[in-house]
């Protein structure tokens, strides 16, 4: 059984989109942790009703970011983790994690990448009145948001669009995307073109 990790910052309704399909059978594998830079973040709450451990910190209580990084590698290597899951972590991946993890860290970000990257991919998406949008899953790099793409699902930004019902629609896709696209990863190591085809 493949072991992952998943990181959070916030709500963490892609965390509890991939407890679900694991609790039903969907996705042999194991959360052996969730990772969390906020102390409030709802995320925890998920993972306590569904007795996911949990590491929770506060970046600015360690010196820079190595120091925590290198508390976190230590613990995941400890759990035999085999892959980082980033679900709305609001940090950067640094060189600590990257250099073990390397090739093992996915993120799923809320646009078209490398459309709209960073922060609030959705606000953008809507100031800069684009009539697409969409959800990318990729492998993470140094960069913000820039590393290799595994797979893109684009999404039509209606006339009449608020931030509430893209946000909906991304979120409808992301909680189906993800999971399908852990399954693949976990189970043979890579996704297919042919299976990237069949998400969409
Ligand atoms: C998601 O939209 C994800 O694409 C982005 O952050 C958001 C996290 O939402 N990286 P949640 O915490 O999983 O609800």
């Amino acid at each position: 059984m493949k072991k992952i990790a998943v990181f959070a910052s916030g709500s963490g309704s892609n965390f509890q989109a991939i407890v679900d399909v694991i609790q039903a059978g969907m996705l042999p594998a194991e959360i052996s942790l969730l990772v969390c830079d906020q102390p409030g973040a709802f995320a925890i709450e998920r993972a306590k009703a569904n007795e996911v451990p949990c590491f929770i910190f506060k970046a600015k209580d360690f010196p820079s970011k190595a120091d925590y990084e290198k508390e976190i590698a230590a613990l995941l290597q400890d759990l035999n983790v085999d892959l980082i899951v980033l679900a709305g972590y609001m940090r950067l991946i640094g060189s600590t994690l990257l250099k073990v993890y390397e090739g093992r860290i996915v993120n799923i970000h809320p646009s078209m990448l490398p459309e709209f990257p960073g922060k609030d991919a959705i606000g953008q998406a809507l100031a800069a009145k684009a009539k697409w949008t969409g959800v990318t899953i990729h492998f993470v790099d140094e960069g913000m948001d820039t590393g290799p793409i595994i797979v893109q699902e684009r999404i039509r930004i209606a006339e009449n669009e608020t931030r509430e019902s893209l946000q909906k629609k991304i979120q409808t896709i992301e909680h189906k995307l993800y999971p399908s696209i852990l399954h693949m990863l976990l189970t043979q190591g890579e996704v297919t073109n042919e299976e990237k085809a069949r998400t969409y």
